[in-house]
């Protein structure tokens, strides 16, 4: 099916499913330990020996030897694979570092062997055992005295690294109002539960993995590329992801490791990196270094608004597309955005939790804060001013295929309290602590991804759905039979959801909260050509048919789909492809984020106390399962504003913080109340759903509203994240 007319009414629009808070039905498995993670696969692949990974312990440079004889003569270990033995490896394409280091090393704790063992403790044990002898060469680690010689990236996901409307340096020169700041955000790690894992089991020359990773697609090309084999000798297996926020997008090193490892030691082989390897072996979200510039009349109406952005990358990577937003948040005749990428030799920076927008907002909206105080402008009011429903790049010609930032702000300000809110900084106390309020948008692109499924009735009635969709912990088997069950008139609990195997029909994937809208899209379409088969077998017109209490009815008729079925049952397979509405259309997600914090006087340490948020974001699929992505992610805003940091030693080239103990994210004693309101609203431009993305929103503008009633509270402008009391003070 190819959507690319806006949705008409559809089976979908009666919501007797959708749009309920059905509890998740993978939830029991999980909190019972019976879904079996990528790590525990003894029932498919019993007898599994453990990988251990040997990573560089430099970050540029050369191996000079690597002396694997004492690995290999220690007790249980079975074999050592280095890029000595690994055979010829191809690269994949989404991976910016080999995955298999050496000769050559590009950045720290590279994968350089794997130490293949009976026993996990034998494979780390003898991993201590592998001799490298590294020449060490010049690297480049510091993103501030990098981004000098930084470059224009050839695009920015498929748009322009830079865009220019108007006359942007002359109105900003003549305005009456202007702000011009520079704010850093540092280099983040998903930190997500689960680590990259992968049991790998070859059987002659077939290859099947069980990894951890939430494109299940992608990572069959890209194992077939890097093994040289054929795409039809892999299958990946994912039912159950514990997280991934972007990590797991793509095929990491766990996963080659133990497909090489599996094949040396003729068994399966296991292989998760330990949490400490994961910062520097894997990827991170760069840091940046942001330039707002606004400028506005007295009013606070925008004329000028220019964002540039600096990151870092190893060589062939990309830049962290931070100004994103700003081509499309705030109205403005005089407009300007810039991506440049410095070559740095860190760690490979990649997606990571609403990429883009994540910290660029924290640079904005913040920015926006200032404008208001300068304009004396309430920072609500001011936002409301500056809408605009048109994509303000292109103009009137492109409009929005729905927008409700101004919803989302007015009703959100209400349910805060927000009236209660003193505008002058530094007024409110409450014992050891200076309290404020503040407020930023939130943005996040609506992406709309290609997706499959297959829907199935057995001749027993039993209604299957499956596709390679993953569920990362977001709830897709939830809305996956929540939109079965509406389209074929059954009830959720009707419905067996199988997710997360490449030999099902490949799905959008989880990524870039297309995951939701995307995927049910699919299953929507393969259900619509059930219904047509199906109607079509019992005699009847699939158009007039009404499919309600497990029957299709029609002309007087109403016969079970289990009878229309056949003895044999019907299985039935499409897809959905989308057309140019995302051209004819800007299409994103809008929402507003309140919060209010305590700063204690004495230490500066800073205390959330309440956090509440509107959001839009189409029709929302499970407002339980949806309240949960927006409470986690607006979690991640409060880890962004607070205390995610990796901390550079631009000597070395490393994360020094690369665990749990030194890398903080909140936990749930640090934010006591989180409110989230979903403003009703239906996109017919971004799928026949009427859904947009709603798991990465949650997370984009929280931190800045932290940030901006943190300033509130104390009169203190910090703009260098995260914000630590060592800054407040
Ligand atoms: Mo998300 S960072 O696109 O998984």
């Amino acid at each position: 099916m190819k959507f690319d007319q806006p949705a008409t009414i559809n089976p979908i629009d009666r919501a007797r499913v959708v749009g309920q808070p059905i509890d998740r039905i993978d939830g029991p498995a999980k909190v019972c330990g019976t879904a079996p993670y990528a790590y525990e696969r003894h029932d498919a692949a019993p007898n599994a020996a453990y990988g251990w990974m040997v990573g560089s312990a430099i970050a540029k440079g050369t191996i000079n030897s690597i002396d694997t004889r004492a690995a290999e003569a220690a007790p249980g270990v079975l074999a050592v694979v280095t890029h000595a033995n690994a055979g010829d490896l191809g690269k994949g394409r989404m991976n910016t570092a080999t995955l298999l280091g050496g000769p050559s090393i590009e950045h720290h704790d590279q994968a350089l062997a794997l130490v293949v063992a009976e026993t996990l403790e034998q494979a780390r044990d003898a991993a201590k055992l592998v001799v490298i002898d590294y020449a060490t060469g010049e690297g480049r680690f510091d993103l501030a005295a990098a981004m000098r010689g930084a470059t224009a990236p050839k695009d920015v996901q498929g748009s322009p690294a830079d865009t220019r409307t108007g006359d942007f340096d002359g109105a900003f020169a003549k305005a009456a109002v202007k702000i011009d700041q520079r704010y850093t955000t540092p280099d983040h790690s998903h930190a997500m539960m689960e680590p990259h894992a992968t049991t790998a089991a070859w059987t002659g020359d077939k290859l099947t993995l069980w990894s951890s990773n939430q494109m299940i697609a992608w990572s069959v090309g890209e194992i077939a590329r890097t093994l040289k084999i054929k795409p039809d000798n892999v299958q990946v297996i994912a039912p159950y992801v514990g997280g991934g926020f972007g990590a797991k997008l793509f095929v990491r090193a766990d996963a080659l490791l133990a497909a090489l490892g599996a094949r040396a030691a003729g068994r399966p082989v296991k292989v998760a990196l330990a949490r400490a390897q994961i910062p520097n072996n894997t990827t991170h979200r760069p840091a940046t270094i942001q330039r707002i510039r606004l400028g506005a009349k007295k009013d606070g109406t925008i004329e000028a608004i220019g964002h540039e952005v600096w990151s870092g990358d190893l060589p062939g990577g990309g830049v962290e597309v931070a100004a994103l937003q700003t081509r499309q948040l705030y109205a403005g005749k005089h407009r300007m955005t810039k991506h440049r990428l410095a070559v740095l030799d860190l760690p490979e920076g990649n997606a990571m939790r609403a990429p883009g927008e994540a910290v660029g907002l924290l640079a904005l909206e913040v920015a926006m804060d200032e404008l208001a105080e300068a304009c004396d402008v309430d920072p609500v009011e001011l936002r409301i001013k500056n809408d605009v429903q048109y994509d303000p790049e292109v103009g009137p010609s492109k409009p929005f295929s729905s927008r409700k930032l101004v919803e989302c702000l007015r009703e959100g300000a209400t349910r805060f309290g927000w009236d209660k809110r003193n505008p002058k900084p530094g007024q409110v106390r409450d014992g050891q602590y200076l309290v404020g309020m503040g407020v930023a948008s939130a943005f996040r692109g609506n992406i709309v991804m290609k997706s499959g499924a297959r829907v199935a009735i057995d001749g027993k009635g039993r209604i299957t759905v499956s596709s390679d969709m993953t569920d990362i912990g977001t709830g897709s088997y939830t809305i996956i039979a929540q939109t079965a069950a509406e389209m074929l008139g059954v009830e959720a609990s009707d419905i067996t959801v199988r997710l997360g195997d490449s030999s099902f029909p490949a799905s959008a994937g989880s990524g870039g909260q297309w995951g939701a809208n995307s995927a049910t899209a699919g299953v929507y379409a393969a259900c619509m050509a059930m219904r047509s088969q199906l109607a079509q077998k019992a005699g009847l017109n699939a158009e007039d048919a009404l499919f309600e209490d497990g029957m299709i009815k029609a002309a007087g008729k109403a016969i079970p789909l289990r009878e229309a079925a056949g003895r044999d049952g019907l299985s039935v397979e499409d897809s959905i492809s989308f057309g140019d509405l995302t051209d004819r259309y800007a299409q994103a997600t809008f929402g507003a984020h309140f919060a209010e914090v305590g700063v204690d006087v004495y230490t500066g340490e800073v205390r959330v106390r309440r956090m509440g948020g509107a959001f839009a974001a189409g029709r929302i699929l499970n407002p339980k399962t949806a309240r949960s992505q927006v409470i986690g992610a607006m979690t991640m805003g409060v880890g962004a504003a607070l205390m995610e940091e990796l901390v550079v030693d631009t000597r070395f080239g490393y994360f020094v913080n690369h665990d749990m103990a030194e890398y903080h994210v909140p936990v749930h004693a640090d934010i006591p109340e989180q409110d989230v309101l979903f403003i009703d609203e239906l996109d017919d431009k971004s799928s026949p759903m009427k859904a947009k993305g709603v798991g990465e929103l949650g997370l984009c503008g929280a931190g800045a509203a932290i940030a901006n009633a943190i300033y509130n509270a104390t009169g203190v402008r910090l703009r260098d994240y995260p914000l630590t009391l060592n800054k407040v003070i």
